[in-house]
């Protein structure tokens, strides 16, 4: 991890401004590695700033798989040439970072290579469970080798692959990407069911990239042997960086916040339900579609904030914004009670307990389960001096309930925030008014 920085959060009035946000982590991830496998050059704007993404870019340019990025003030725009379904053997590990996307997906495309290969990541990632794909992968013939409790590093051993049908254990679209991928090198057409829908950027990519993927309800079927063609677009602005402006603005009546060219995905924008539940006051305009991800133009305005419960499919598909709409629990009038969450426990930290002693810290009450928390509403929280847990959701979350405050919030390790959005904290200072 590179040098800790501290970031001081004053208390705020509201926000307010027009925003346009960096390209959609997931979609960037899928889009890379589906450009990579394709035949041909694709071109890609407003790619993920985050430095998940770019490890994935790394791996794949290690993999044989050249890439070129272009920087236009915050707008990234990435070419990918295209290797043909066909990567090279690397001379290295491949290094993950922090990024569970990248390790479970690349581990998909990897096992259908004939060549061996080593993915390693970061310490949390390093604590992170893999079996989730090693299970799966290893009965479509992979063979694959981890440290201790299906952990990374993982050694690949990929070649000749055979479909399966399988139904999902867990809630995970970094699993059904895995399987989809690994499909595309097995003979025979590989089904995953989940027993909830999650993100299906997965299947929309993949179509866009010119494949036949067959849906119908919580099943998702690939053919394999099939080729992809390469792509010229665009990445929606990311919903789960989003997040974080919404429910800062949702906060405080006289808020007025514009967001555009938002990705608004129906299995991606379950937190616009919920604020609207919540009281916050929210319209969408400009609907269009690009490469089958619905894009659109939020505006929303604060009020005075009401309360929630959240579990079972809700959870899985607001997985990533659970952190901040717990941080924001406490100034809610009736409070937020998150259930079904357990697998928040296994993200870039445990963030059941990194949002729980956050909290605490700032004075908040708070009651914790095995497999969520219980918030009340009606609370006054304290400044405070935040651990981020290097995990970049916890140091966005808490810098959005240090807006509310009674005084300074102090995010330690903030700048783990680059993660997945290195401007963050700047934007989010310059729609801060006091
Ligand atoms: C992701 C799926 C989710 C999410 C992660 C990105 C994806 O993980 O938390 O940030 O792009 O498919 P799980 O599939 O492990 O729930």
């Amino acid at each position: 991890m590179s040098e800790k920085t501290t970031v001081v959060v004053h208390p705020a009035k509201n926000i307010e401004g027009g925003i346009r946000l960096p390209g959609d982590k997931s979609i960037s991830h899928r889009y890379a590695m589906l450009g990579a496998l394709a035949e041909g050059t694709t071109r890609l704007d407003n790619f993920s700033t985050g430095k998940d993404c770019a490890n994935t870019l790394e791996c794949l340019r290690e993999l044989g798989c050249q890439s070129e990025i272009t920087q236009k003030g915050q707008t990234l725009s990435v070419t990918i040439q295209g290797c043909n379904m066909q990567l090279s053997a690397p001379q290295r590990a491949l290094n993950c970072g922090n990024s569970g996307s990248t390790i479970r997906m690349m581990s998909g495309i990897l096992a259908g290579q004939p060549f061996s290969s080593e993915l390693i990541g970061d310490e949390s990632l390093s604590r992170r469970p893999m079996a989730r794909v090693i299970q799966p992968l290893t009965q479509m013939g992979a063979v694959i080798a981890s440290a201790e409790g299906n952990r990374p590093p993982l050694h690949i051993a990929g070649g000749k692959l055979r479909a399966i049908e399988y139904d999902m254990p867990l809630a995970s679209a970094q699993v059904e990407a895995c399987l989809l991928f690994a499909g595309l090198f097995a003979a025979g057409e590989t089904r995953v069911r989940g027993q909830v829908r999650t993100r299906d950027h997965s299947e929309l990519a993949m179509r866009a990239f010119g494949l036949e993927v067959n849906r119908k309800l919580n099943e998702v079927s690939i053919r394999g042997g099939q080729k992809l063609r390469a792509i010229e677009g665009g990445v929606p602005g990311d919903i789960s960086s989003a997040a974080f402006f919404l429910c800062a603005a949702g906060l405080f009546p006289g808020s007025q916040l514009v967001i555009d060219s938002l990705g608004l995905n129906p299995t991606r924008a379950r937190l616009l339900d919920f604020l609207i539940q919540l009281g916050v006051s929210i319209k969408v305009t400009h609907l269009e579609e690009l490469h089958g991800e619905l894009v659109g133009t939020v505006q929303v305005e604060g009020g005075k904030l009401k309360g929630c419960r959240i579990a079972g499919g809700d959870t899985a598909a607001l997985i990533d914004e659970i952190p901040v709409l717990a941080a924001i629990a406490p100034y809610t009038t009736d409070g937020i009670e998150i259930r079904d969450a357990a697998e928040l426990r296994v993200k870039e930290s445990d963030r059941i307990a990194t949002v729980v002693r956050n909290l605490r810290a700032m004075g908040a009450e708070v009651e914790e389960f095995p497999d969520g928390l219980r918030v009340p509403g009606g609370q006054t929280l304290h400044g405070a001096q935040i651990e981020t847990f290097d995990d970049h959701r916890i140091a966005m979350a808490f810098a959005v309930a240090g807006l509310r405050a009674n005084e300074d919030t102090e995010i330690r390790g903030a700048e783990c925030a680059s993660v997945s959005f290195p401007g963050f904290f700047d934007l989010l200072e310059s729609l801060t008014r006091r």
